[in-house]
């Protein structure tokens, strides 16, 4: 069963949308009972924790009586945590806070958990697509040319289908784990393939129709510091945006890629279906 604001979108490879329970998190613990079997969560972590919090309070028998919890945070909690700009620090500590709330939830009520903590999730399912790689996309079809600095910092994007499959396959190991793991609860995720930022636009552009004009754009591999200094003066205008054109150049990866999970080969970056 499928929970949510909003209905899901009949599936693209046709046949009925699963069954739909109405569900808004922000309305902490909702009025209804507790769900039966195990939760696994894509939602924003902050409002999944304290709802869950809320549920628990107000029917801990049926919470009690969950098989477990697989939960989407955000390899943001380790990659900004020394993030110099206030918008990134107060995500952190927004991811960390309700991490450590759904943690003591289920501890309480002897859950099983698994928080996963992706980075840069990407591609399509059905009709909905990611909005990072494919605002990049848009970005190379728009201009002739994209500085860089150097070749950029490694990435290990996940494709939103195999960030999936790990949240089923952890699902389907977690009663038998139990609440004493073997495995961490906390699990930084990525992709196969750790490659460098240029690399990664040069896959995308490979990967569009051969007259598509994001294949047009020229990658310009700037020395770093040349770079840095041409988007200082977007420091005066936007911290965040400063930091994150910084971010370029650093090493975002290293996270447990999830063929290593899920026991099949690796897959190359990009994983398809990518929005159009
Ligand atoms: N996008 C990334 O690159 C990235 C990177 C790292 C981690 N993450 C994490 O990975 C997960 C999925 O990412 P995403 O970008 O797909 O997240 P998202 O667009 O913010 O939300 C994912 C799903 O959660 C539902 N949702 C959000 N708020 C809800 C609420 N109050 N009540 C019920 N459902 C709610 C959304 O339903 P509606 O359709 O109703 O909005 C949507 O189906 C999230 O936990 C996110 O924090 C994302």
């Amino acid at each position: 069963m499928v929970a949510g604001r909003r209905q899901p979108l009949v599936p693209a490879w046709g046949g009925d949308p699963p069954p739909f329970l109405p569900c808004d998190l922000e309305q902490a613990g909702g009025t209804g009972p507790a769900p039966l079997g195990l939760l696994i969560s894509f939602a924003p972590i902050w409002s999944f924790a304290p709802w869950l919090a809320g549920l628990a309070a107000r029917d801990p028998a049926g919470v009690g009586a969950l098989q477990g919890v697989v939960a989407c945070s955000s390899s943001s909690v380790i990659t900004k945590r020394f993030a110099a700009n206030g918008f990134d620090r107060d995500l952190v500590q927004r991811l960390r806070r309700a991490e450590e709330q759904l943690t003591l939830t289920c501890a309480a009520h002897g859950l099983p958990l698994r928080i996963l903590a992706p980075t840069l999730i990407y591609g399509q399912a059905g009709l909905l697509g990611d909005r990072n790689l494919s605002q990049l996309r848009r970005l190379l079809r728009r201009l002739p040319l994209l500085p860089l600095p150097g070749q950029g910092g490694l990435r290990q994007p996940i494709h939103c289908r195999q960030l999936a499959a790990v949240a089923l396959h952890l699902a389907d190991r977690l009663p038998l784990a139990g609440d004493h793991p073997s495995e961490p609860v906390h699990l930084p995720l990525g992709g196969d393939d750790t490659l460098p930022y240029a690399t990664m636009l040069r896959r995308l552009q490979d990967a569009t129709e051969p007259g598509d004009a994001a294949r047009r754009c020229r990658l310009l591999a700037l020395p770093p510091r040349l770079f840095q200094t041409l988007a200082a003066p977007l420091l005066l205008l936007s911290p965040k945006r400063f930091e994150a054109v910084l971010r370029m150049g650093a090493d975002l990866a290293g996270f447990t890629p999830a063929h290593r999970l899920l026991g099949g080969p690796p897959e190359p970056f990009p994983v398809l279906p990518l929005v159009p």
